[in-house]
């Protein structure tokens, strides 16, 4: 059983990021794998749920960037498979931002830049804000958390955050 306190980050989560989670194609990230063996929207989940907790903590801007960062990883293809001129590391940020903005709008300067510099230090373009600098913690935890095999603890937080996003299906928001 969660506790009220993580219940309250679970509502607070999917008030901030409901609607972008139960669109069709933010759920389409179920197909592809990330990092073996959890796939891209599980993923990305944790890193928006740590990013949401993080920025709420530090009174930053939690909302926009929760949501920037639930599409950090917005790629919609399978990286082990569809390859490109330019390799996956450096190549799916700039999709990830192409398929955010055309699905629900235009993002802000500072989404744009915390979902295009989520890989640094690997690409050499740290984010510009406070909120980026979050996201790309939270996403190298994610990382470490799924080679080291531990991402299945966050599986009681992702089944309430499934049952709560329930109450959120309509239409995305622009971001
Ligand atoms: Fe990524
Ligand atoms: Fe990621």
């Amino acid at each position: 059983m969660q506790s009220e306190k993580q219940a309250q980050w679970v509502r607070g989560y999917c008030e901030a990021v409901g609607d972008l989670l139960t669109h069709e194609k933010v759920q389409q990230m179920r197909r592809y794998p990330h990092h073996k063996p959890v796939d891209t929207l599980y993923h990305s989940v944790y890193v928006s749920f740590l990013t949401y907790r993080i920025c709420t903590a530090m009174h930053w801007r939690a909302r926009e960037a929760t949501r920037a960062a639930l599409l950090h990883d917005f790629y919609l293809y399978n990286w082990y498979v569809d390859k490109h001129e330019e390799g996956h590391a450096w190549y799916h940020p700039k999709e990830a931002v192409k398929n955010a903005e055309h699905y629900f709008g235009p993002l802000t300067p500072m989404q744009r830049d915390m979902i295009l510099s989520h890989m640094w230090p690997l690409h050499l373009m740290p984010p510009r804000s406070r909120e980026g600098m979050a996201l790309t913690f939270a996403d190298k935890v994610g990382a470490v958390r799924d080679f080291l095999r531990l991402s299945k603890r966050f599986e009681p937080v992702y089944t309430c955050i499934e049952t709560e996003m329930k109450r959120y299906a309509r239409p995305a928001d622009p971001c």
